[in-house]
């Protein structure tokens, strides 16, 4: 399966080479793409090596004269999975918006799978806005969600918030 892997700025990024890694094994084509915030958690470079593909970022959408790259990207796959999903990215995706290599990809998936694995603070996954969000999502797009798992989190805090492990995002992935 061809799988187009969007990462947004959750601390949790870190894992998501070794998560790559596990899809590759696997047999999966894998592109990633990250969100300008997720660089500070996770390198474009490790990305690109785990993958074997070059990992796509917004300037990317401005630099390249031969194709319009979301569109390209949202053609090229047989599923989507954002991982991790910030509240940001969600409410954004919710709403429509499509100011970033990653949201206008997703806004271009047509009846593509679109796999959400949320990571936040329990603070923010708490509050009704992120269930809101997620059901105006499952409305306009073809959704799967992978639900965070209670955990330490990064901050400290020990609660719901935590990016589901890998063999549960490699089992939705199935
Ligand atoms: C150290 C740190 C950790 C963060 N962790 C999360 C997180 O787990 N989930 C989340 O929704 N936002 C988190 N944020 C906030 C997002 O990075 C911020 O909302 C950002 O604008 C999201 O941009 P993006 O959705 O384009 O990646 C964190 C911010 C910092 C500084």
């Amino acid at each position: 399966m061809k799988i187009l892997i969007a990462v947004t700025s959750s601390i949790s990024a870190y894992r998501i080479p070794n998560l790559v890694s596990q899809l590759k094994k696997q047999g999966h084509d894998v592109i990633t793409m990250v969100s300008e915030a997720s660089k500070a958690f996770v390198s474009p470079q490790a990305l690109a090596v785990m993958s074997q593909h070059k990992c796509y970022q917004d300037s990317d959408e401005w630099s390249n004269n031969d194709d319009v790259l979301h569109i390209k990207l949202a053609k090229w796959c047989d599923a989507c999975l954002v991982a991790p999903l910030t509240a940001n990215t969600l409410a954004k995706i919710a709403n429509g918006i499509c100011d970033n290599l990653i949201t206008s990809t997703i806004r271009a998936l047509g009846e593509t799978k679109l796999v959400l694995a949320p990571a936040m603070n329990t603070r923010m996954w708490d509050n009704r806005l992120t269930k809101h969000h997620l059901d105006l999502v499952a409305q306009y797009y073809n959704t799967a969600i992978i639900d965070p798992v209670e955990k330490v989190l990064a901050d400290g805090d020990e609660g719901m918030g935590g990016l589901a492990n890998d063999e549960t995002i490699l089992d939705a992935m199935k």
